[in-house]
């Protein structure tokens, strides 16, 4: 029997990570240990189906603890690194909570791997918010990094020193640089979510600026599917950008989930926009899918459309986190 391959993800319990972790227990030959302090962005709802599965662990702890990642990366095969802070508003009214947990956190698992000499590779989940923005064309791997944002700022720092570790210590280090994602479990303050939970109210819905800043939209599931394919196929030392190809203003997403839920686009109203606001942001994603054949496999309207009715037969699971504060129309001016 070919043996388990035992997998450590932090900030497993978030949007992204719980995705990634239920697609890994049920299909593959894996242990995966789940890491996460459980912070704000988190909710153990979102793994709850998965609490007595047997090829997964639960650990509460911080990311940038040396000595419990010392401890677990001695044991395991491979890292995915899902744990940051990442809510772009909240970094400009308190970053230090930013600082902490993206660069620290990436300084604690670089440092263990670095001891432990175990040949663990390291996949880290990178934001195309680390380029900056563009008005015109698309970044590719090779492109500077110019952070807009103390978050942007702190995941580009994290990309810094695992591309040093890689050079000087010869780690076995990946990173994946992705767009903005929807699906099912995120945190209900970022635009889909908020947007689906305050027309489901029967509340305004919040633009900043003109609504014309533009993101490329890709699917959990596809990017979830990339990270797989880059554990297994990356090469060390590489990045790999990740998108589907959706680019659209805020105001287009915002207007079709409007359609799709019958509510009139009247409820749109335009607020403050928050600073440092980045226009566009687009990413070319040739070289994942010429190198490891990946590609997206959902088109933007289905996926909206599932996404859609995921939030509106699951209030149970929103209910409890969505209040005031959560679905603020300007959340940068609010302390966190
Ligand atoms: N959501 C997106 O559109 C997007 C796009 C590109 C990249 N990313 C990256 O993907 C990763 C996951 O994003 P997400 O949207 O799922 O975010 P999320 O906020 O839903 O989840 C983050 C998880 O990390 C945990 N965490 C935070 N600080 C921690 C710490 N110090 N120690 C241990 N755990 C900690 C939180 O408790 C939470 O469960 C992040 O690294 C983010 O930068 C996200």
């Amino acid at each position: 029997m070919i043996p388990k391959v035992n997998i450590l993800v932090t900030g497993g319990i978030g949007f992204i990570g719980s995705n990634f972790i239920r697609r890994f227990v049920k299909n593959k030959d894996s242990k995966i240990i789940n890491l996460d302090s459980l912070s704000y962005g988190s909710n153990q709802e979102n793994l709850r189906d998965l609490a007595e599965a047997s090829d997964y662990t639960f650990i509460k702890a911080d990311v940038s603890n040396e000595k419990t990642i010392g401890r677990i990366v001695g044991q395991v095969d491979a890292i995915v690194n899902f744990a940051a802070e990442t809510h772009v508003d909240r970094s400009i009214s308190s970053p230090k909570k930013f600082i902490k947990a993206n660069i620290l956190g990436v300084y604690s698992i670089l440092e263990a791997m670095r001891k432990a000499r175990n040949n663990v590779r390291l996949v880290h989940v990178g934001t195309d918010e680390e380029y900056g923005d563009i008005s015109s064309g698309s970044f590719t791997e090779d492109d500077e990094l110019n952070p807009s944002s103390p978050y942007a700022a702190s995941k580009a720092a994290a990309s810094m020193l695992i591309h040093a570790y890689h050079r000087t210590y010869g780690l076995d280090t990946i990173i994946t640089r992705c767009t903005n994602n929807f699906g099912p479990y995120q945190f209900p303050e970022k635009l889909i979510p908020k947007t689906i939970i305050r027309a489901k109210l029967g509340l305004k819905i919040p633009l900043y600026g003109k609504g014309k800043n533009v993101r490329d939209w890709i699917y959990v599931e596809d990017h979830c599917e990339a990270i797989e394919t880059v554990l297994n196929k990356g090469k060390a030392g590489e990045i790999y950008n990740i998108s589907s190809g959706n680019e659209l203003e805020n105001i287009e997403v915002v207007s079709t989930i409007l359609k799709l839920m019958n509510k009139p686009t009247t409820l749109i109203e335009y607020v403050e926009d928050r600073p440092g606001h980045d226009l566009r942001y687009s990413l070319d994603s040739s070289k994942i899918r010429n190198q490891l054949g990946w590609r997206p496999k959902h088109t933007f309207h289905k996926a909206l459309s599932k996404t859609v009715n995921w939030y509106v037969n699951n209030e149970r699971w929103w209910k409890p986190l969505a209040d005031e504060k959560i679905l603020h129309p300007t959340p940068w001016k609010t302390r966190w």
